[in-house]
């Protein structure tokens, strides 16, 4: 359990690789960073610790751990004409078009870190993705409200000044409540890395031909946009806002359940873990804690923990192995702390940044890199003839 993983030559092969990030057993239910178990990271460590920790291989010292948040807090700003990319987009322009344009964009204002075959323009510019993400993100949600954006405030942490940026105004102070801004890392921490999913395989596809890490990253936001993959958090609170009533649990679990439906139980499900995701149960427990120290009750809560219930009782979904996944609680959390719901996947690659980032440094830094290329099965028609058209 090295957490390595055999290239299948074969054609047939979707991308796999070798990295020592993240390990998951899907059917233990097991997500390990750089070894350390997600639930005791959730629990102890902090956003910007696992970030360290997800670049560089180890937990930090004090000291480095010190150095890597002053690191950080340099590059929180953005250049000030990107301000006018948000003008561009209409008010109701959904904030992952945004965050793609605009990450799309940093290389034409930071192409003094683009050079990736210089390991220090690929960690200025790692730094600087990982800082300004929650700037972008905060601006996206001030834009999409009609209110003036603030500008970071380096005395706050990370996640705290992200926060403020979202909900602060500049007539008056802003106070972060510590359980939220706990609540809010740990989201960051469940979201950092899940190995090779489909968005870090499109940064890693990406990145093999070349290209600057802020074209990668937009590349990989594009991806998580997906309902079935990061868009799931967004489309898992509106699914349970419909049903609304835990009597109408029955009739969506039956409609989950049919084939000729299209329907799917949204946060339900994964392609690798075949138990429970580790960090649905975190983000459970997350919400009681968000709810205790809001003095909020949702009764969306509820129908979730009743529908989770029915559905881990119901024979298809024992026989399927079908578990709820990350995006199943986070909608319930976000919402509570006052994100609209189309915010919710802009705030996963706000997270998932950090873990893109390092894919695409530990597949930049191998001297055996080459370019992406999978293979395909060809069932399209044997050779033939071409036939005029006046003899067709
Ligand atoms: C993320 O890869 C990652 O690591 C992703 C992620 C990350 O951190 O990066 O973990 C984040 O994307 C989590 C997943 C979020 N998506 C959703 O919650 C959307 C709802 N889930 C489904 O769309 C689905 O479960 C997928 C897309 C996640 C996985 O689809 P698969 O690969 O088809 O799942 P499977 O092979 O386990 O399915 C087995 C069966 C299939 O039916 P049969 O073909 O055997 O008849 O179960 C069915 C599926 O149709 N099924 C579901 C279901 N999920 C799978 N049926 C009802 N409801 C569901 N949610």
């Amino acid at each position: 359990k090295t957490g390595m993983f055999t290239y299948d030559p074969g054609f047939t092969s979707t991308a796999s690789c070798d990295s020592g990030l993240t390990y998951i057993d899907g059917e233990e239910g097991i997500l390990l960073h750089r070894g350390y178990p997600i639930g005791q990271l959730a629990e102890q460590s902090s956003f910007m610790e696992v970030s360290y920790l997800l670049l560089n291989g180890e937990l930090p010292s004090p000291e480095e751990y010190e150095k890597f948040n002053y690191t950080i807090s340099r590059h929180t700003m953005l250049h000030d004409q990107l301000r006018g990319f948000y003008q561009g987009f209409r008010r109701d322009a959904h904030p992952m078009a945004i965050m793609c344009g605009v990450v799309g964009a940093l290389s034409a204002f930071y192409h003094d870190s683009t050079d990736i075959a210089d390991p220090a323009h690929r960690t200025i510019s790692s730094h600087r993705l990982i800082a300004k993400m929650p700037t972008i993100a905060a601006m996206a949600y001030k834009y999409s409200i009609g209110q003036p954006f603030l500008y970071p405030d380096n005395s706050l942490s990370y996640t705290g000044n992200f926060l403020r940026m979202t909900f602060g105004v500049p007539a008056e102070e802003y106070e972060v409540i510590p359980a939220v801004e706990k609540a809010m890392d740990r989201i960051f921490i469940l979201h950092a890395d899940h190995e090779q999913n489909a968005s870090t395989s499109t940064v890693r596809l990406a990145g093999s031909s070349g290209a600057n890490p802020f074209a990668c990253i937009a590349a990989g936001i594009a991806c998580l946009w997906g309902p079935a993959h990061g868009g799931a958090n967004e489309a898992a609170l509106n699914m349970l806002q419909e049903i609304g009533t835990p009597d109408r649990i029955p009739h969506y679990i039956e409609r989950a359940k049919n084939k000729d439906d299209p329907f799917r139980l949204m946060g339900f499900g994964h392609r690798v873990y075949k138990n429970y995701d580790p960090r649905a149960t975190v983000m459970q427990k997350t919400v009681r804690e968000v709810f205790d120290a809001l003095k909020v009750k949702d009764p969306v809560f509820e129908v979730a923990l009743r529908l989770e219930e029915m559905a881990l009782n119901d024979d298809y979904f024992v026989e399927k192995k079908l578990f709820p996944n990350v995006d199943f609680y986070s909608g319930v959390i976000l919402s509570a702390i006052g994100f609209p719901t189309t915010m919710f996947t802009a705030l996963f690659a706000l997270a998932r940044t950090v873990g893109w980032v390092a894919q695409w440094n530990e597949m930049i830094s191998d001297p055996g890199q080459r370019i992406g290329r999978p293979r395909q099965l060809y069932t399209g028609p044997a050779q033939r003839d071409y036939v005029p058209l006046s003899q067709r």
